[in-house]
């Protein structure tokens, strides 16, 4: 066995990693029984495959939850480090609870992580690429089920695959789905199981083939408030206001809200923008206070940080007229990135900078956020 960790393998093209499924070189699973009341110690399994019956809760009533989150090569592709595993490890526990699924404890989470990344260490892309491995835990119900009640086992597995980020790293136009709620006001937003995505893809699919690139949530009892994208949090930037253009006159807003999932990434841009001297905001947002920020960013594992080029809502009635909004007799939409511009605000630029900087090891990590594999 020679030197941890490997090189990069060299059937990747690494300059081009996208975000897509590829085979590595296994998968870390665990089981529980309620009659043990245990899981089982961690094992490796050399397949992309489950072995799962047809009868599961998980294929028939939707009993799973899943986390997203990243490893990094250090400079010099000496070590890998994760980025912040122990707050995926409680957020996969609330959404286990609220799908009725026995907690996965802490420290097995953390266990399972670094070996399924460990065992395929070859597959986390060269530091200077800048690129991630994608770490993907899951936990369902797995023992066959007819009537609708706990099942007897739960599996939780981990997979892992090298990715780039989800939206790229140029703007992207957003659309409101006014036509589709991802989460009921008293249901499972705040979790994340996929039942709150799997209905979104008909809608943003159709919104990518004109020409938006991510589809935003607002509060489905009214519609007034921004609750999240389809994939990421949102994070709105108001500059200014005392017209110093200093730290001081930053604020970083997000949402408050109960059908949001707790982001890890936002929460990480909110704690460096507390260390620059910026305040932070988690309040409600009003749809029609879009037109009021100077930028807006998505924020998440998979997507980063995506700078949004602006945000159309069809209808024309919640935004006053500005001079970054237009109305058409169909929509209306606010303007933050002009089109010809392709770099990031200033806002999302530093936060973005500073966490890649942090994650792949170039910059101290003073909130203790790496964990070494
Ligand atoms: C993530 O960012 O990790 C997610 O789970 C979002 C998913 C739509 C890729």
């Amino acid at each position: 066995m020679g030197a941890f960790p490997p090189p990069p393998v060299n059937t990747i093209d690494w300059s081009n990693v996208g975000f897509r499924v590829r085979e590595v070189n296994g998968h870390i699973e665990s089981t529980y029984s309620v009659h043990t009341g245990k899981w089982t110690p961690i094992k490796y399994v050399a397949d992309p495959y489950m072995r799962i019956h047809g009868m599961a809760p998980a294929l028939n009533y939707g009993q799973q939850a899943y986390e997203g989150l990243k490893a990094f090569r250090l400079p010099g592709d000496n070590d890998i480090a994760i980025f912040r595993p122990d707050r995926n490890a409680v957020r996969l526990q609330h959404s286990a609870e609220v799908a009725c699924m026995p907690p996965v404890p802490v420290e097995l989470f953390l266990e399972a992580v670094k070996a399924a990344v460990a065992l395929n260490a070859g597959y986390v892309p060269p530091h200077e690429t800048g690129a991630a491995m994608y770490i993907r835990p899951q936990i369902y119900g797995s023992s066959a089920q007819l009537g609708l009640s706990a099942p007897e086992e739960y599996t939780f597995c981990v997979f892992v695959i090298p990715t780039g980020v989800y939206h790229g790293v140029h703007p992207v136009k957003a659309l409101i789905l006014d036509e589709f709620d991802r989460a009921a006001p008293n249901g499972t937003g705040h979790a994340k199981v996929g039942g709150n995505y799997a209905p979104v893809l008909r809608w943003s699919d159709k919104a990518r083939t004109e020409g938006y690139g991510i589809t935003l949530h607002l509060d489905s009892a009214r519609h007034e408030d921004i609750d999240e994208f389809s994939t990421s949090g949102f994070i709105g930037v108001k500059t200014g206001s005392g017209g110093s253009g200093g730290s001081d006159d930053i604020t970083l807003v997000v949402p408050d809200s109960k059908c949001v999932i707790d982001s890890v990434t936002s929460s990480s841009v909110l704690t460096l923008a507390q260390s620059y001297g910026w305040k932070v905001e988690k309040r409600v947002i009003k749809y029609a206070e879009l037109p009021s920020f100077s930028e807006v960013f998505a924020a998440g594992t998979a997507a980063a940080l995506v700078p949004i080029r602006s945000i159309t809502r069809r209808g024309t009635s919640g935004f006053a007229a500005g001079a970054n909004v237009t109305k058409t007799a169909e929509a209306e939409t606010v303007t933050y990135i002009p089109e010809g511009q392709e770099d990031a605000g200033p806002v999302c630029l530093k936060v973005l900078t500073d966490l890649k900087g942090i994650q792949l090891g170039k910059k101290e990590d003073k909130f203790g956020w790496r964990f070494a594999v």
